[in-house]
């Protein structure tokens, strides 16, 4: 593969905030690539929309990536991952990766009494995209309990990972899913490990909770290895933030979030 393919960029998007979850683990795993962050923070939230119009955005969010010449594409919302994954491997030429199956893949994994938990935003929870990929790729009997918590995203997004409000929202929407012995809860929106601590709190240290970020790293990783696009035994990289609304919470909580000062995010219009 030439040096100029390696060195195109990887492209990640989200609706807002929460594709920095993702963002990091391949910022640690991948020390070399290229990467072009954009948070849809004009349209934030996806969770409540239709599959119709999550798609719509799912397309003009990567048609802006590609012209930003990436050699991947990382879905990092399971909300359009769930909606939007199948017609974005079918329509792009470069490789996709979603959030949801290497999430599933951690909870097989972890599960020892096969109760698994799925929280997520409605739109997500509403398509069993997590029901459907478990029960394809497991082998043994599961129980699956899901739950949306449509509040987690603006909590998130307004920088209340801490704040007792978040914690007394968590124990109402997690209350049942408490109650049905699970013992891995997916959280299944890249919005909610910005909340793990509390969430944790919450459900009690026996419960695993499982984070797509880590495992869409590792997915990512192979691919590129896979297809010679690694862009390895370089000192320097470029990171580069793009966001469809101007927002100073994206910029505070992402500099918190990521432990570094933020690069300059630039404001786009999309189509
Ligand atoms: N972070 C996204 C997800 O994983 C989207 C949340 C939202 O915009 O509602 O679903």
């Amino acid at each position: 593969m030439t040096e100029k393919t390696t060195n195109q960029a990887i492209g990640i998007f989200d609706s807002g905030i929460g594709g920095l979850t993702v963002l990091k683990e391949i910022m640690n795993l991948l020390c070399g690539e290229n990467i072009v962050y954009l948070g849809d923070t004009a349209r934030v939230p996806y969770g409540t929309k239709s599959r119709r119009t999550v798609r719509k955005y799912a397309e003009s969010n990567s048609n802006f990536l590609l012209s930003k010449n990436i050699k991947l594409l990382v879905v990092a919302c399971n909300t359009a991952s769930a909606y939007a994954i199948e017609m974005l491997k079918e329509n792009l030429t470069i490789p996709v990766v979603g959030v949801v199956e290497p999430g599933a893949r951690r909870a097989l994994e972890l599960t020892v009494k096969g109760k698994i938990g799925i929280i997520g935003t409605q739109a997500t929870i509403k398509s069993s995209s997590y029901e459907k990929k478990l029960r394809q790729i497991c082998s043994f009997p599961i129980d699956i309990y899901s739950k949306p918590c449509p509040l987690f995203v603006p909590l998130a997004e307004e920088g209340w990972e801490n704040d007792e409000t978040t914690f007394l929202v968590a124990e109402k929407y997690l209350a049942e899913l408490k109650k049905s012995e699970i013992d891995v809860l997916i959280l299944g929106c890249t919005h909610y490990p910005i909340l793990k601590n509390t969430i944790a709190r919450v459900m009690g240290e026996e419960i695993r909770l499982v984070d797509s970020a880590e495992e869409t790293a590792k997915q990512t990783e192979r691919i590129l290895r896979t297809r010679g696009l690694l862009r390895e035994g370089s000192k320097t990289r470029d990171i580069s933030f793009y966001l469809t609304d101007d927002s100073e919470t994206f910029t505070s909580i992402a500099s918190r979030f990521l432990g570094r000062p933020m690069e300059k995010t630039e404001v786009v219009d999309i189509v």
